[in-house]
């Protein structure tokens, strides 16, 4: 199975990136882990670029995340909040998969390493994720335990988040499976 990572953070040393990159880590077998780098490249999401001929006319930096999201059979989502809001960039990216649907019906965890909880952007990306028809797995998301004092000089989490990473990877990994077992012969 494919997971694609999506940092909500356009820093060129993100804690929500290293924290992804940790995770990729300790993935299970059988798990391709793909981080999407392209956030900083996509323009302002537009209506007008995004109809029925989207494929068409959407710019190349949106029809890269597209493709992208497209082969993905679930995703791992950690964002920092700002202004007890999603980053204006990252829901942006969203914003751009709204009706072209890649996310839709695929499970998702949401990751955080925010200093100080996050929970505003949190809720915020649940709301958003659950509207546009993601899967997203409450329980096994985080909120607030991976501060990125947790992530050692090699990026490393310490043993007790790195089980729960663990456990949450593999719930997405259940997740994905029993959706790929759903669909009709
Ligand atoms: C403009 C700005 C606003 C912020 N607002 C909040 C906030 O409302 N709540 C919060 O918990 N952290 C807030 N932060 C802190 C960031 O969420 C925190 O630094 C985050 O871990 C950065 O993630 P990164 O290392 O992946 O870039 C803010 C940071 C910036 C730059």
């Amino acid at each position: 199975m494919t997971i694609v990572t999506l940092s909500g953070s356009l820093r060129a040393v993100s804690s929500n990136a290293a924290l992804l990159q940790a995770a990729a880590a300790l993935a299970p077998p059988g798990m391709q882990v793909v981080h999407y780098t392209g956030l900083g490249d996509l323009p302002a999401f537009n209506p007008d670029r995004d109809g029925e001929d989207a494929a068409a006319s959407a710019p190349g930096p949106v029809r890269v995340l597209r493709a992208l999201l497209g082969r993905a059979d679930g995703f791992i989502i950690s964002s920092p909040e700002y202004a007890h809001g999603v980053p204006g960039a990252f829901k942006n990216a969203l914003d751009w998969v709204v009706s072209s649907g890649e996310l839709v019906e695929k499970p998702l965890l949401l990751l955080n390493a925010a200093p100080a909880g996050g929970q505003h952007a949190h809720a915020a990306l649940v709301e958003i994720l659950r509207t546009m028809s993601a899967q997203v797995l409450t329980e096994a998301s985080h909120i607030s335990p991976f501060l990125p004092r947790k992530l050692g000089p090699e990026g490393r989490l310490d043993d007790a988040s790195a089980a729960a990473v663990r456990r949450s990877l593999a719930a997405l990994a259940q997740a994905v499976t029993a959706r790929l077992l759903s669909w009709p012969a």
